[in-house]
């Protein structure tokens, strides 16, 4: 018998939500309960496309901002066969970011439609569950100062929580959003629920296509 696959769980938000913290949580105590998993992130900074979407963030270098949206997407594209290799061999995958974070910067640029933004990315795998963690500026600015990266202003995030809000309305999404002010254990135990239901649910369906 095919053994059954792993579910494609995404975390997403504003800085400083703990989204990174959060992944680490999830794959800890799933791999303690003893069902394999594997955190992934985007951009993944370390293949040659990301290396040049990290000097980019870094502001190493400039893009034209259609190019590095098409360079985001195209980071994620990249890794498609590795996801859907360990998503088949019953791995669930706990990513950093996907092509929301994606379309929800790029559209908070001036003249960039969300449709535009999305279209790259069509066809990516589904995630079975993205988890949205929400925190509002106020309480993201009592978290610290911003890094010194591209896109790392007050001004840039709130629109960038905008889009994220348009984003939410799409109902071929299975989005779900956890108020990030609570303590990292009361988060952590949100997610674990929700990812745990998810686990059992997607082993017997088919991986989707995103936005198809
Ligand atoms: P990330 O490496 O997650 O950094 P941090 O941990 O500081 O949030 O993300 C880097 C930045 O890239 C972040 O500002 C969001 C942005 N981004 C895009 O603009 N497009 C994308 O497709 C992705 C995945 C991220």
């Amino acid at each position: 018998m095919a053994c059954k696959r792993g579910a494609l769980i995404v975390l997403e938000g504003v800085d400083k939500a703990g989204k990174t913290t959060q992944c680490k949580k999830l794959v800890q105590l799933l791999q303690q309960s003893g069902r394999p998993a594997e955190m992934m992130r985007f951009p993944e900074r370390t293949t040659t496309i990301g290396q040049l979407v990290g000097a980019y963030l870094e502001n190493k270098s400039d893009l034209e901002d259609h190019t590095v949206h098409l360079l985001f997407s195209a980071n994620r594209w990249e890794l498609v066969p590795l996801m859907k290799k360990k998503l088949e061999q019953g791995t669930t995958l706990v990513v950093d970011r996907y092509a929301f974070s994606g379309v929800a910067f790029t559209s908070a640029k001036p003249g960039f439609s969300l449709d535009w933004c999305m279209k790259p990315d069509v066809g990516l795998p589904k995630p079975d569950l993205v988890i949205f963690l929400k925190l509002s500026p106020a309480e993201a600015a009592l978290r610290g100062q911003f890094g010194e990266e591209r896109y790392e202003t007050s001004v840039f995030q709130q629109a960038v929580q905008q889009k994220f809000e348009e984003l939410f309305k799409d109902p071929s999404v299975n989005w779900q959003v956890i108020d990030a002010s609570q303590s990292v254990q009361a988060v952590h135990e949100n997610i674990t629920i929700l990812s745990q239901k998810i686990i059992n649910t997607a082993q017997d369906l088919p991986l989707g296509e995103l936005w198809k």
